[in-house]
């Protein structure tokens, strides 16, 4: 299996070049201004275009037993919707009930995955409970290919731990070189608010923001800086919505706690209006709460200075028809998620590059080369080099479209970016060097995406 990319301008966070890029098998073996004189299974035409490597979300949920029911999607549905949309990489939150045996979790959220994704997948590792046991068997799991553990700080009575379980998860983490990611909300606080606003009669999507105002958010996000100063372990703020969390994850880095900070496409793009004023508010109800919009130019910007490393989607979607429904009466009930998985890339080059908002290297950077690099994936994912994975995204920047729930990949049946307009797409897709997608269609195979294994880094 052999394919020949010409003329594309190569564009990854160090370098910017026209060149050909020759794959072999699954790898790229060559990378030259001209390569002409070999036998290529198939050649793609990528004058005009960029050539970013795959990029990588490093934050999914497919598999998710959650608020009484399961995301929609499977990993064929998932992975199917990520490639159209160019993400050749992800990685999924395995997250247990506080009674469920992390080994047996680990294989179980394996089992979903492997035979049935389209593309490369990994995982992080919910700590939802630690004792004797759970510690046993996270020491395995990491053993077994796994370098990034899961904690939040939220959902009390779900998959919230104790802050005495927390310090234990970040001690064990520091001591094997495993990072971190948090969901950092203080769970107390978002009980208490959500008693007040029901007893008050407030059931609407509305009043989910005001269970989870800033403040909360950003003593989450103090909370984990304190117990990461404390324990020296390296830790990563999923989810950061607004300026108040982010000021303390600066904050902690600035007095030197190992902190790196995730956005998501939906902070960036959406506001707490699109969840109100009725219950279609619903769709776009989500932890934390989309913010109020002046908090967009002050994450654009922390996208492109660095303090924010990743761009992430979060992915889980739960339908309008009869899942969000769960929280007509109550907004309590209403099941958290934003699915984005099939659209970040196109709705990032699209605000970010052609809104002059992100340089074009920043933007590979934040959505494939920094999460390889946090999460144990480099070289052979984010990259474009010789011994690379050949996960290849030739991209169109002529591209003109608008997204929509009738088009999409995504086993959902409504779009929270119904009707944007996006200003480039993937024009070829490729997982270690076959085409999974072409032109928006998807051409790949499911089960062909493999479980990539990470060794622990021993910061
Ligand atoms: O609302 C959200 N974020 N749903 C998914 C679960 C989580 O908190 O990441
Ligand atoms: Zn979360
Ligand atoms: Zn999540």
């Amino acid at each position: 299996m052999s394919l020949l990319i010409k003329n594309g301008e190569i564009v990854t966070p160090d370098e910017r070049y026209v060149a050909d890029i020759f794959c072999e098998n699954e790898t790229i073996t060559r990378i030259e201004r001209n390569i002409d004189k070999v036998k290529a299974d198939e050649v793609v035409d990528a004058t005009g275009k960029y050539v970013f490597p795959g990029f990588i979300d490093p934050h999914v949920h497919i598999y998710l037993p959650f608020m009484g029911t399961f995301a929609k999607d499977t990993h064929e549905t998932a992975s199917r919707a990520a490639l159209v949309g160019g993400t050749t990489t992800f990685i999924e939150m395995i997250c247990p009930a506080r009674s469920d045996n992390p080994m047996e979790a680990f294989d179980l959220w394996l089992g979903k995955a492997q035979g049935k994704s389209a593309c490369d997948f990994t995982f992080h590792m919910g700590v939802t409970r630690y004792d004797a046991e759970a510690e046993h068997d996270f020491k395995e799991i990491v053993k077994r290919g796994l370098s990034s553990f899961k904690i939040f700080l939220a959902y009390k009575g779900a998959f919230g731990i104790t802050d005495e379980e927390l310090y234990a998860a970040l001690t064990l983490a520091k001591k094997l070189g495993v990072i971190v990611t948090a969901h950092c909300e203080n769970a107390d606080l978002v009980l208490e608010l959500q008693k007040k606003l029901l007893s008050e009669g407030k059931t609407g999507p509305e009043f989910h923001y005001w269970s989870r105002p800033p403040v909360v958010e950003a003593e989450g996000v103090h909370h984990l800086m304190t117990f990461a100063e404390m324990t020296g372990a390296h830790v990563y703020t999923v989810h950061t919505s607004c300026e108040e969390a982010l000021n303390e994850a600066v904050r902690g880095k600035e007095r030197g706690v190992n902190v790196w900070v995730e956005t998501l496409i939906q902070y960036l793009l959406l506001d707490r209006t699109n969840a109100e004023p009725n219950f279609e508010g619903a769709k776009n109800v989500m932890s934390p709460p989309l913010r109020d919009k002046k908090n967009q130019e002050v994450m654009w910007k922390a996208l492109a200075d660095g303090s924010v490393a990743t761009l992430a989607t979060d992915h889980a979607p739960f339908d309008f028809q009869t899942q969000k429904q769960m929280g007509k009466d109550d907004f309590t009930k209403i099941p958290n998620g934003i699915p984005s998985l099939e659209d970040r890339v196109n709705l990032y080059f699209t605000h970010g590059v052609k809104g002059n908002r992100i340089d074009i290297q920043r933007f590979v950077d934040s959505a494939s080369t920094q999460a390889a690099k946090l999460f144990g994936l480099f070289p052979r994912k984010g990259a474009i080099k010789v011994g690379s994975d050949a996960d290849l995204v030739v991209y169109d920047p002529t591209y003109r479209g608008k997204i929509s729930a009738k088009t999409h990949q995504m086993n959902l049946d409504y779009n929270s970016f119904e009707g944007f307009e996006i200003q480039g797409r993937p024009y070829i897709v490729t997982v270690r060097g076959k085409v999974a997608a072409r032109d928006g269609k998807f051409v790949g195979e499911f089960g062909r995406g493999q479980f990539l294994k990470r060794e622990p880094s021993h910061f």
